[in-house]
């Protein structure tokens, strides 16, 4: 079986990516990160690759940001960038978002996602890992790195059984609702938040004394073994995509036989 070159990208902690090295370095996991990309120079995530002599970058989303708002004209828009492609794509917002919030949203998002491709570029990878990296991309970063829309090549984590409680606090939402089953999903990302094709999840019950810390903790524990079995997956090209239907759906091929 070919090794699969990864590239990760994280926010925080880190722990998911700490979990992919591992099955990295017991063999569990055929693949080699290349590097550890964030959007945020604190995350610890970043301390992790390091320490495992990986390359790691940050791209500032905040620094640029803050320019944006001081002089828009002096962010750096890629010359490749096609609003009315992307506004075309995106679902994101509704369509009767008004266009010049769409217009700002997506310009400032292109300019953030251009110094991230840039930095990305220099690595060869098969896939991008998403390990609690709390950014939405663009249909502008999307087409970039999917170019072939039966092979997707962006693949994300998400602390909830999707499509239930799609959004930045997934656990949360679950605890909340009263849910009596919480769990995780990796999915490849398409254009909307949290709404790409399904490749695997992993569930538990939530029982009376549980809280949201106890509720987190047992679904990291899961995340941290399907994450790696998903990418696994990918490895072994064993995905296969039918948008026959009214979704996009993974199914997953037996295990070839030596
Ligand atoms: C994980 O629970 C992951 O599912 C979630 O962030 C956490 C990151 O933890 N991701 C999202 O919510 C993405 N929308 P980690 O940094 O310890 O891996």
């Amino acid at each position: 079986m070919a090794q699969l070159n990864i590239g990760v990208l994280v926010s925080g902690s880190g722990s998911n990516l700490q979990a992919i090295m591992d099955a990295c370095d017991s063999g569990a996991l055929p693949a080699d990160i290349v590097f550890v990309g964030s959007d945020n120079p604190d995350a610890y995530g970043l301390e992790r690759g390091r320490k495992a002599g990986i390359p790691v970058f940050v791209t500032d989303y905040v620094g640029i940001r803050k320019t944006f708002s001081q002089d828009p004209d002096s962010v750096h828009v890629p010359s490749d960038f096609d609003l009315d492609d992307v506004l075309a794509k995106q679902r994101l917002f509704p369509a009767d978002h008004p266009r010049r919030k769409l217009e700002d949203y997506f310009t400032l998002r292109a300019a953030m996602e251009k110094d991230l491709l840039d930095r990305i570029s220099v690595y060869s990878f098969d896939l991008l890992v998403l390990a609690g990296f709390m950014r939405i991309f663009s249909p502008y970063f999307i087409d970039r790195i999917t170019t072939d829309r039966t092979r997707p090549r962006i693949i994300n984590i998400h602390p909830a059984l999707l499509p239930a409680f799609p959004g930045t606090d997934g656990y949360r939402d679950t605890f909340e609702n009263g849910c009596k089953v919480g769990g995780c999903t990796v999915h490849f990302v398409d254009y909307g938040e949290d709404s790409g094709p399904i490749i695997g999840q992993k569930a538990f019950d939530i029982i009376p004394g549980d809280t949201l810390d106890t509720v987190k903790t047992k679904g990291l524990a899961l995340e941290w073994q399907l994450y790696p079995e998903c990418i696994r997956l990918v490895a072994e090209n064993r995905l296969v995509l039918d948008s026959s239907g009214r979704k996009t759906v993974v199914t997953v091929l037996p295990e070839s036989r030596p």
